[in-house]
């Protein structure tokens, strides 16, 4: 077995791949990584010279791109021959959730774990190590062992004999901090059947992270403790939104009750935070994957007990929209309604699940008319997400139009002649708005909806606008 690993290749230039990679080839100076992706687009964009152009926007990212790309850092579209000179292979395509078939709607589509593991099986030489590093439902290893030890099989003979060891190390990254949480991670998990390899990869992330931070399991408590991570940080998300409703009918403040509770050590401050709902393309799937793995293993009740915390996720979206609705006095159709904030999240790009998507498909239904403003989501994006479509010449697509929707990269237009603005990305710009001069563009009586709590409330009131704030009664 290979002792020494002098050559990595990651599958999958993604939001966990690009950055993930980036901070070990930063660190670990002796090792060349090879990522590869099959979008020739994504690819071009990690090679860009210009790093604002980066195919994912990471605070601190672009640093340790300029110091190791074409260094021992490489991105490529050649997936075969970086697979063949690897020691050790990271799977980190995309897992979503099934779109048809059995378990649509719940299980996760495990087709590009698949195809890569097959690729792997085919152009793998001599040993490699392979890990899983997308989220995977549980036991999903055992599906890439059958397809790489009959490989290794039908090798065994030949002159081009190829042995494979699968481990699970699933990325705890979250984006807008994945920088800070690859370099000072909480823990790495290894989950694996035979101590070498284990002790291989963890040789990698030693380079820098304290070994006692690096736990060892098997691998089906691995995979599972990835999905059971998520569920329980969405589930205390929905159960702080549950409350902020329960705050607005009592005159009681989440953030005072936030506070008071997260004060207690066994409950602990993080994660407490009310807001919109959660967005992100890791939550819901994760926890759908968890409702269907436990309907599968016969277990309705557990199913049940998680599938509530989406369920209170999408109430808490329709809830903000409906609350929009009644304080325009019931109607918001031709309306002109400013959206602060696309992104799932602040510091990121992403806009996968993001709770805007729903609200604002919601308000656009309602016949409202939209300008979006998000420092780091493009036009494209905001109109791919909302499926937005031209019924110019077709009255018979139903809304939401393109018509309806204006996009702007300048905040203080999304106030013109605007009768509310909904806050719906923490991002820090909307801390410092001067809500003197957004009041005096709008359409009076106008609303401010802040979903994250991010508004100056005093100045907002003091400018003569009408707030609504998550939480407050
Ligand atoms: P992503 O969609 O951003 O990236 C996946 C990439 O894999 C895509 O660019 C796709 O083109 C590529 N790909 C798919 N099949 C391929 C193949 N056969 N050959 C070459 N390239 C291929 O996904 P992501 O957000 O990076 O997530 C990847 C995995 O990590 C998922 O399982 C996700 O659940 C998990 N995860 C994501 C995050 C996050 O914050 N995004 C955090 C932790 C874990
Ligand atoms: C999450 C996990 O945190 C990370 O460990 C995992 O690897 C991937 O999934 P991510 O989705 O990138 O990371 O971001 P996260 O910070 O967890 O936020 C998810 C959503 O929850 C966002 O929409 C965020 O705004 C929301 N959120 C988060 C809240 O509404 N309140 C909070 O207190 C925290």
């Amino acid at each position: 077995m290979n002792k020494k690993i002098k050559n990595i290749c990651c599958i999958g230039a993604g939001y966990v791949g690009g950055p993930t990679m980036a901070v070990i080839a930063h660190k670990c100076i002796e090792i060349t990584v090879n990522v590869v992706d099959s979008n020739k687009a994504r690819i071009d964009a990690w090679n860009d010279n210009d790093l604002r152009k980066l195919p994912i926007y990471e605070p601190g990212l672009d640093k340790i791109i300029s110091k190791t790309r074409n260094k021992n850092l490489f991105f490529s579209t050649n997936v075969e021959m970086n697979i063949s000179k690897a020691d050790l292979i990271f799977i980190s395509v995309n897992t979503p959730t099934k779109t048809k078939g059995l378990g649509a709607g719940k299980a996760s589509d495990l087709k590009w774990v698949e195809l890569c593991t097959r690729q792997v099986a085919k152009f793998a030489t001599g040993h490699t190590i392979i890990v899983e590093k997308s989220t995977l439902p549980v036991r999903t290893a055992k599906v890439i062992q059958e397809i790489l030890f009959k490989a290794q099989d039908e090798s065994s003979n030949t002159h081009n004999s190829k042995t494979f060891d699968v481990l699970s190390n699933p990325e705890f990254l979250a984006e807008g901090s994945a920088v800070h949480d690859l370099l000072e991670p909480d823990r790495v998990l290894i989950g694996g059947e035979d101590l070498e390899p284990i002790k291989i990869l963890s040789g990698i992330y030693e380079h820098w992270i304290p070994k006692e931070k690096i736990l060892q399991t098997n691998l089906w408590s691995s995979e599972l403790a990835k999905l059971v991570a998520n569920a329980f940080l969405a589930q205390r998300i929905s159960s702080i939104n549950s409350i902020s409703a329960l705050c607005e009918n009592t005159g009681a403040d989440i953030y005072q009750v936030s506070k008071a509770i997260g004060l207690d050590t066994r409950i602990g401050e993080k994660f407490l935070k009310a807001g919109p709902g959660f967005g992100g393309s890791c939550f819901k799937k994760d926890i759908l994957n968890l409702v269907y793995l436990s309907e599968y293993f016969g277990l309705p009740e557990v199913s049940r007990y998680w599938e509530e915390v989406i369920k209170i996720n999408e109430w808490q979206r329709k809830r903000i929209y409906r609350l929009i609705v009644k304080n325009l006095f019931g109607t918001i159709s031709g309306k002109k309604i400013g959206i602060l904030g696309f992104s799932f999240k602040a510091d990121t790009n992403d806009t996968r699940e993001s709770s805007a998507i729903q609200i604002s498909i919601d308000l656009l239904n309602e016949g409202a008319n939209l300008i979006i403003y998000d420092p780091k989501v493009s036009k494209q994006q905001v109109e791919f997400a909302l499926g937005l479509e031209s019924n110019e010449n077709n009255d018979s697509i139903k809304n939401p139009s393109l018509e309806q929707c204006a996009y702007t990269s300048n905040i203080y237009d999304v106030f013109k002649s605007s009768d509310c603005v909904v806050i719906m990305t923490e991002w820090k710009a909307f801390s410092e708005i001067n809500w003197d001069k957004a009041a005096r563009d709008m359409r009076h009586p106008a609303w401010v909806f802040d979903s994250r709590g991010v508004a100056n409330k005093k100045q907002v009131i003091e400018s003569g606008l009408n707030f609504w704030q998550i939480g407050i009664g």
